[in-house]
């Protein structure tokens, strides 16, 4: 068997097993067990179960996800719905785990596929499974055809969630197109008052939550972009009405995939609720030769009893533990780009650095401006030398003086560009995302380099790798300013060019995943125009991300909110920079820029040469405060006890360390105006009541009637007052437990 789904696994793993503290295969498993007798599959972990069996069609129907039920709990065999009339056939409503187009499917597909005599009909049947120690693999086949398709399901044990992906083999003699291929189909228990979530924006304005109810129909989102995309983010939660911020049920997932993807959510006309997430099957076609197979993306999907707020701790805590390349805390970041853009040199960046340090920054990053002949957004991308003029003595220099201020050296590339005007677009014109004879569009005046090319990929990994030996950098800010255009691959073989849509993604995976295991320390932020690249593909690969480059305080409340229900704290980086701020000018105090940040992964991007004395001992104090609390910030329990979103006046976080000895409340007043108590009392959350925890403020004041310690029931019953009044206050306390 040639499981290319697995393979993909393995090659994940493999990929990624360079890669100093990568959690895969070190936490414990949830067991996959099958009873034979009633054709049941059951995957246990975490407080929930997933069950499917093999119905009397041969077909994988799915039987219950949500809370564990007892093990001695037996599910019956499967039995596929019955038809409702001959408009409502049995294939059109029966709960599959994988449909495939063909027998009359006409919901959803999970695969769709067409052969060179003209026939685009598959009908999947059950062949035969292997349990392997954490993970139940189930082959199906076509019922004519040597199509062969493997299904993997694998739960983490601590989380109960799920990933699920599909691999489609060609063993026919001739080659056959894959026209659509999803992860999964996951469906719910049957309910008629869903509620969908999602996330959408634009550049500036990422991580906008979305609720509507799920009616008869489709709610579809995508990319079609190439990459993940500001639209919409690839992460869904299903929810029930009378689902809370703390209660009620929550089915949630998210696709690990940075190209273009899409994420159906479909009711069927019996009520049936599922969705649908894999490739975009938009503009998508991929001819697998004889012999050759296709493994889709992963899709990760969970389940909480406990609302949005369980839902997203859980969620935080697999990516922590599953996903992410390693468990370090983020240092404290300087990174140039509002300071100086693209004028930087060497005197300049190391006048910003001696700043930097002295406020107890660990890692000083040079944006955008180092390299070629990059003096605006017009040229030198594609071009990763150093630019004598800005730094004639090379970037040595300043990466010593970092170094010898005692902070690591990063630098900012975006090595999938390139501009007409460079030295490699000179030599290569072909090398680009382009079709033959049409125009190719630019977007902040550079070209996507086609990185499905091998030549592409080996010229992007010797630059880097080159730039990498040559300097000691610790980190890379790794950009992807524009979305693709004209998505052609001319010197592909016909009927292999739309294969891009994959090989571009799987190579940039490769690529970013080979400079990890040749430069093991090497830590990489994921960045596309802001969070235009954020998903659990890219996660595996990178430590941090840049969520917007909207560095508004307030504005960042609301995308922070919106990015934490999908993503966690340990990767979202965020910069305290210059107020007004540039983007729409609004003013700010530093310490509201400062706690606004501190919510996340804390980096400082103002600039420093306009600060004052004040201004210093300020930032120094609280990048103290910072360091004290990020372990509880960046990899605790994340509780959003307020929600800034729908125009509140105020909102507060709250996270709790995972051995519960300290707690950090974060409160915001927007604004006083109409909208009730300005100043609520903050019930508490996550403290255990029986114990006492000592209140400490660090930004703000809380009023004057507040204990300096109390029970955590007395926080969690009674609660908390921060003494603010007027637009835009912050204030901050830390309770350690006594
Ligand atoms: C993108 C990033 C910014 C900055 C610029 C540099 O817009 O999101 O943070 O790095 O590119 O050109």
């Amino acid at each position: 068997m040639n499981e290319t789904n697995l393979g993909r696994r393995a090659l994940c793993k493999g990929l990624l097993g360079g890669v100093a503290g990568l959690a895969i295969g070190s936490y414990a498993k949830a067991k996959p067990s099958m009873d034979e007798a009633a054709k049941v599959f059951r995957l246990d972990g975490g407080d929930i179960t997933y069950a499917f069996g093999v119905n009397g069609e041969g077909q994988l129907q799915t039987l219950y996800w949500g809370r564990k039920l007892a093990d001695s709990d037996r599910l019956p065999t499967p039995v596929s719905v019955r038809e409702n009339s001959s408009n409502e056939t049995s294939i059109t409503v029966t709960p599959l785990e994988f449909p495939a187009f063909g027998g009359g499917l006409t919901v959803e597909p999970a695969l769709k596929a067409s052969f060179p005599d003209g026939v685009r009909d598959l009908v999947l049947r059950y062949e035969g499974h292997e349990l392997a120690e954490d993970r139940i693999v189930v082959r199906l086949k076509d019922i004519g055809r040597a199509v062969h398709v493997t299904l993997a399901y694998a739960m983490d044990a601590a989380t109960g969630i799920v990933s699920r992906s599909a691999t489609v083999e060609n063993r026919t003699a001739s080659w056959m197109q894959i026209d659509q291929l999803a992860a999964a189909s996951l469906n719910l228990p049957y309910g008629d008052d869903y509620q969908l979530s999602f996330l959408t924006g634009r550049w500036a304005g990422e991580f906008v939550l979305q609720t509507r109810a799920v009616t008869p129909g489709s709610t579809v989102i995508e990319s079609r972009k190439g990459v993940t995309s500001h639209q919409a983010n690839p992460w869904i939660a299903l929810s029930r009405s009378g689902t809370a911020e703390e209660s009620g049920p929550v089915w949630f997932g998210a696709l690990g995939w940075s190209g273009s993807w899409r994420i159906s959510v479909d009711m069927d006309a019996l009520g049936g609720v599922r969705a649908t997430a894999g490739y975009n099957p938009f503009d998508f076609a991929y001819r697998l030769k004889p012999g050759e197979s296709l493994a889709s993306p992963i899709f990760h999907a969970g389940f909480s009893a406990d609302g949005f707020g369980g839902a997203s701790r859980l969620f935080h805590h697999y990516q922590r533990t599953r996903i992410l390349p390693g468990t370090r805390l983020r240092p404290v970041l300087y990174n140039s780009w509002e300071a100086t853009e693209f004028a930087v040199d060497e005197a300049g960046q190391m006048a910003l650095a001696e700043k930097a340090a002295s406020i107890g920054v660990e890692r000083f990053v040079v944006d955008d401006g180092w390299f070629g002949k990059r003096n605006s957004d017009r040229a030198g991308l594609g071009d990763w030398v150093v630019n004598a003029a800005k730094f004639p003595n090379g970037l040595q220099p300043l990466v010593k003086r970092v170094n010898d201020l005692g902070m690591e050296f990063g630098l900012w590339v975006e090595p999938e560009m390139v501009n007409r005007d460079s030295d490699l677009y000179r030599a290569h014109p072909d090398w680009v995302i382009h079709f033959a004879g049409r125009p190719r569009s630019e977007a902040r005046n550079q070209l996507v380099l086609n990185l499905a090319r091998s030549d592409v990929y080996q010229y992007l990994l010797k630059a880097l790798d080159r730039l990498l030996n040559e300097h000691n950098i610790a980190f890379l800010k790794w950009d992807h300013n524009r979305a693709w255009s004209e998505p052609g691959w001319p010197d592909a073989p016909r009927g292999e060019q739309q294969r891009l849509y994959v090989a571009y993604v799987e190579n940039l995976y490769k690529l970013l995943a080979e400079l990890r295991r040749r430069h093991p320390k090497l830590e990489i932020e994921s960045c596309a125009s802001g969070g235009g690249r954020v998903d659990l593909g890219i996660m595996r690969l990178t430590e941090q991300v840049w969520v917007s480059d909207n560095t508004d305080p307030f504005d960042r409340l609301l995308i922070q909110d919106g990015f934490s229900h999908a993503y966690a704290p340990a990767i979202m980086m965020a910069w305290v920079t210059d107020s007004p701020n540039w983007l729409h000018k609004r003013v700010t105090s530093l310490e509201y820029r400062f706690l606004s940040a501190m919510q996340g992964a804390l980096g400082i991007g103002a600039n420093l040469k306009r600060w004052t004395e004040e201004d210093f001992a300020k930032a120094r104090r609280l990048v103290a405060e910072y360091k004290n609390i990020r372990m509880t910030v960046q990899q605790g329990k994340l509780y959003r006890l307020v929600s800034p979103q729908r125009g509140s006046a105020r909102s507060a976080t709250m996270s709790v360390s995972q051995d519960g000895s300290q707690a950090v409340v974060f409160a915001f007043l927007h604004s006083p105006g109409v909208h009730g108590d300005p100043l609520p009392l903050l019930q508490l959350r996550g403290l255990d009541p029986d114990r006492t925890y000592a209140l400490r403020p660090i930004s703000g004041a809380v009023t004057p009637q507040t204990p300096k310690s109390a029970s955590g029931a007395y926080w969690m019953g009674h609660g908390l007052r921060f003494d603010l009044g007027g637009d835009f206050q912050a204030a901050a306390a830390v309770l350690d437990r006594m």
